[in-house]
């Protein structure tokens, strides 16, 4: 969801502001997913890196989960969206893993559109803590193949992407699903986060129906 930043920056206003204006295109864009016949839209709410950010800023975005939270998980959970979130949630202020955990548990028998939101999320650290346990549960090495390393995966049931859309024009993968983006198609576009229209989406996925996907083949 790149481009709060500049989206405010452009309006003279604070760069929470843009956060903010990134939170209510939310829900106009999942339920265009689901008309659309989506079933799993995965969002990058916060990186593992996004720390790195001032504390002001992280405070601030921490907040927002949780307002985010409280307005919009009752009415997703009516449209019947399931939410999960992918990362490492210890490093999470307590109060906002309570709110992951409560959406998780609330929407966990809907089944229109799986909505994953990546927070304290690194592809890297996802692929080392799949590592880790594989170690720590004692796996014959020989018996580890792509499947095995699959579903050790923070979400083994997140299907492969099948498109990766970016906005604000950024040509970078950042850190992004790592292991299930190995065949992805991509998306770029200039439009900031907060601009970033139904219409646009509709668009993203007709170019994505358009491509032949050869995966390696011919
Ligand atoms: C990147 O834009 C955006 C973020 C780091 C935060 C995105 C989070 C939200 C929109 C809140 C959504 C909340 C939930 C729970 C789904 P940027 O700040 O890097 O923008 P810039 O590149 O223009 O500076």
């Amino acid at each position: 969801m790149d481009g709060n930043g500049r989206w405010a920056k452009s309006r003279w206003l604070p760069r929470a502001a843009g956060h903010r204006a990134g939170v209510s295109v939310l829900t106009p864009l999942i339920e265009t997913a689901g008309e659309l016949g989506v079933r799993t839209l995965t969002l990058y709410a916060f990186s593992t890196e996004n720390w790195a950010r001032p504390s002001t800023e992280v405070e601030t975005l921490m907040t927002l989960f949780l307002e985010t939270a409280r307005s919009k998980v009752p009415e997703l959970n009516e449209r019947g969206a399931r939410l999960r979130f992918l990362g490492r949630r210890e490093h999470l202020p307590h109060r906002v893993r309570e709110a992951m955990e409560e959406a998780e548990n609330l929407t966990s028998g809907n089944g229109v559109i799986d909505v994953y939101v990546a927070l304290n999320y690194g592809g890297r650290s996802e692929l080392v803590d799949a590592a880790r346990r594989m170690i720590r549960d004692g796996l014959d090495p020989d018996a580890v193949n792509e499947a095995t390393f699959a579903s050790y995966l923070y979400a083994p049931e997140v299907p492969e992407i099948d498109l990766l859309i970016r906005t604000s024009g950024e040509l970078r993968v950042s850190n992004f699903l790592l292991w299930q983006i190995a065949y992805a198609e991509f998306y770029v576009t200039e439009t900031l986060w907060p601009d970033f229209s139904p219409e646009e989406f509709r668009r993203a996925v007709a170019s994505f129906a358009a491509r032949s996907r050869r995966r390696g083949g011919v």
